[in-house]
């Protein structure tokens, strides 16, 4: 019994280096692409600028070509960074953190360009919220991803609610938006990477969500169907959590 134990761990412990080993080199595949890639883009500008200058057919023709190969190569780099950025989610940096002082601090970002795209956002901070241990920028990470995909959903604009709850040992955050909603294969795959239903979507934003939140210890839940909006909903266990508990 001992033995079956012993050997399921060592095999365990082999699948999380193996998986450790390609994480580490995708993510720098990824990063090694980045330079020739810019190189790239930047020699396409100097071509560009050269052409412009021309005047014929052949010019034109010539710029049409040169615009879609730079316009692919932006495409690539965003790739890059959201797969960086995926690569990432789990490295994470943790203190002690308020999570209203971060919701704030992401409104007071993001609300200038809520105003533009007709989006309100309306938020419900408990007053009385625990401390939870975790990585300040890979939360903003969290906010922005939802409220993107909350943004890119409610093309004509509406209401994106962020709600913080306290519960017994944990924190909930809530965000909702009044838009579409998902039917139920959306629902289904939209937590797998490069799953998009969006023209020039990378697929990548609720897998990197659903990473940072896991690499915490929490849970997150999506709660949508056609026609009655979307609603994530993230618990994160509360810093001190685990006294109460063991005590
Ligand atoms: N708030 C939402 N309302 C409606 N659909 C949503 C919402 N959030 C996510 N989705 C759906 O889930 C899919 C996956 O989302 P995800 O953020 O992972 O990728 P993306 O937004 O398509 O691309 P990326 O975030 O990488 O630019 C989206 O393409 C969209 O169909
Ligand atoms: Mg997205």
């Amino acid at each position: 019994m001992a033995n079956n134990s012993e050997s399921q761990t060592s095999e365990q412990d082999l699948l999380r280096s193996q998986y450790a080993e390609i994480a580490s080199l995708a993510g720098g595949l990824a990063h090694e692409i980045k330079n020739p890639l810019s190189t790239i883009g930047m020699n396409l500008e100097l071509l560009a600028e050269d052409v412009e200058e021309g005047e014929t057919p052949r010019d034109r023709r010539m710029i049409q070509k040169i615009n879609i190969v730079r316009k692919e190569c932006e495409h690539l780099d965003d790739i890059l960074n959201a797969f960086m950025q995926f690569a990432r989610a789990g490295e994470l940096i943790t203190s002690p953190v308020d999570l209203n002082e971060v919701v704030l601090e992401f409104i007071q970002f993001y609300q200038p360009k809520a105003k533009d795209r007709g989006i309100e956002i309306s938020p419900h901070l408990s007053p009385d919220l625990p401390l939870v241990n975790a990585d300040k920028s890979l939360l903003r990470q969290v906010l922005m991803n939802l409220a993107l995909n909350a943004e890119q959903a409610m093309q004509d604009g509406g209401l994106l609610e962020i709600q913080t709850t306290a519960l017994n040992d944990s924190v909930q955050l809530e965000i909702i938006d009044n838009g579409p909603g998902m039917d139920q294969a959306t629902v289904g795959k939209m937590f797998e990477a490069f799953y998009s239903t969006k023209a020039g979507g990378n697929g990548l934003g609720l897998p990197t969500v659903r990473k940072i939140i896991e690499s915490h210890q929490g849970k997150i839940v999506c709660d949508s169907a056609p026609g009655s909006g979307t609603r994530f909903t993230i618990t994160l266990n509360s810093a001190d959590a685990k006294g109460k508990s063991d005590g």
